[in-house]
C-alpha cells in the first residue's frame, strides 16, 4: 500500500495506473475509520481496480464550535486498517497542501442545503463540498463511495457531480450499525457510558416511526411526536428531526415512498445524527 501525502505524487501515481486502463475508486474519509468506511472499501474494492482513500479533517467544514480540535487522528492505525482491507492507496495531506492559501473559490449548495444539517451548522456544506470537489479533482476517480448515514451529504455531492459535470459514478453504503442499532460513527467514542446506554434509542425510535408507518400511519405530526417521545434523557436534545423529500430535501406533511426521515441529536457534547428511507426508496 501506498501514503501519499503529496498532491504532485498522488497525480502522477493516478496517471500511470489509468495509462495501463485501470479504474479508480474513490473513499474521502477523515479517518478515525471505523466499520463503516471499511464497508466503503470493501465496496470500491469488489467495483473498481485501484482503491484510494482519502484521510483528511478538513477545517472548512467544522463551525467555530465543533469538534475540529478534539476530531480523533490517527494516522498509523488508519494505515494499518487500510492496509489490511487491501486498499492501494491512502492520500493523507496537510492543511498546508490542501489549503496553500485561504480558497477564493469555494463550492456553495443552494437549494438541497438549506435544511437539515445545513440550517443548524451554517457553512458545513460549503465547506464539505469544496473538499470533495478538489479531492475529486486530484484524484480524478471513475467511481466514489458515501456512507447512507451522512444522507443530506451524499444528495448534496450527488447534485454537484450533476451540476459540475464530474464524470464520477456515486456509489451509496448503507449505514453499519453496532449491535443495538446505533450507526458507527468517529464521533461514538466521545460518548460516556451512560450517553452510550441511551444513543440506540435514536434507532429504537426511528424503527418506531416505521413501524407505525407500515401500519398506515402516515401523518408527520403524529410520527413526529412518536420519535419525540422516544429521544427524551438527561443532557439529550433535539437539534431536529426532519421528514424530507429524499430528492428536494424539502419537508413533507404526509410520509410516503419518497420520504427521508433524518435525525439530528445531542447527547451531552456530542452530536449524532441518523436517517432512515421509507420503503421502496433507493438512493441510486
Ligand atoms: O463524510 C466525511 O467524512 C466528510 O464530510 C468528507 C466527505 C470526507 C469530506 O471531508
Amino acid at each position: 500500500m501506498k501514503i501519499f501525502d503529496s498532491i504532485v505524487d498522488i497525480r502522477s501515481f493516478i496517471k500511470a495506473a489509468k495509462v495501463e486502463g485501470l479504474s479508480i475508486g474513490f473513499v474521502p474519509t477523515m479517518g478515525a475509520l471505523h466499520e463503516g468506511h471499511l464497508a466503503l472499501v470493501r465496496e470500491s474494492k469488489g467495483n473498481t481496480d485501484i482503491t484510494v482513500v482519502s484521510i483528511f479533517v478538513n477545517p472548512t467544514q467544522f463551525g467555530p464550535n465543533e469538534d475540529y480540535e478534539k476530531y480523533q487522528r490517527n494516522l498509523e492505525q488508519d494505515s494499518q486498517l487500510c492496509d489490511v482491507e487491501g486498499v492501494d492507496v491512502v492520500f493523507a495531506p496537510a492543511v498546508t497542501e490542501m489549503y496553500p492559501a485561504k480558497d477564493s473559490v469555494v463550492v456553495k449548495e443552494s437549494a438541497l442545503s438549506k435544511n437539515l444539517c445545513g440550517r443548524t451548522r451554517p457553512g458545513h456544506f460549503s465547506g464539505v463540498l469544496t473538499v470533495v470537489a478538489k479531492l475529486f479533482n486530484i484524484i480524478d476517480p471513475d467511481m466514489a463511495f458515501f456512507g447512507q448515514k451522512d444522507a443530506q451529504q451524499v444528495r448534496i455531492i450527488e447534485q454537484m457531480i450533476r451540476d459540475l459535470n464530474f464524470d464520477i459514478e456515486l456509489k451509496v453504503v448503507p449505514t453499519v450499525r453496532e449491535y443495538d442499532g446505533l450507526a458507527l460513527s468517529s464521533r461514538n467514542s466521545y460518548l460516556t457510558a451512560e450517553q452510550r446506554v441511551w444513543a440506540p434509542r435514536i434507532y429504537e425510535g426511528m424503527q418506531k416511526v416505521l413501524s407505525l408507518y407500515k401500519a398506515g400511519e402516515k401523518d408527520v405530526s403524529i410520527l413526529r411526536q412518536a420519535l419525540e417521545a422516544v429521544l427524551t434523557g438527561n443532557d439529550v436534545e433535539v437539534d431536529y428531526i426532519e421528514f424530507v423529500d429524499w430528492k428536494s430535501f424539502e419537508s413533507v406533511d404526509t410520509v410516503n415512498d419518497g420520504t427521508l426521515l433524518a435525525v439530528a441529536v445531542r447527547v451531552g457534547d456530542t452530536r449524532l445524527i441518523d436517517n432512515i428511507m421509507f420503503p421502496s426508496l433507493s438512493f441510486s
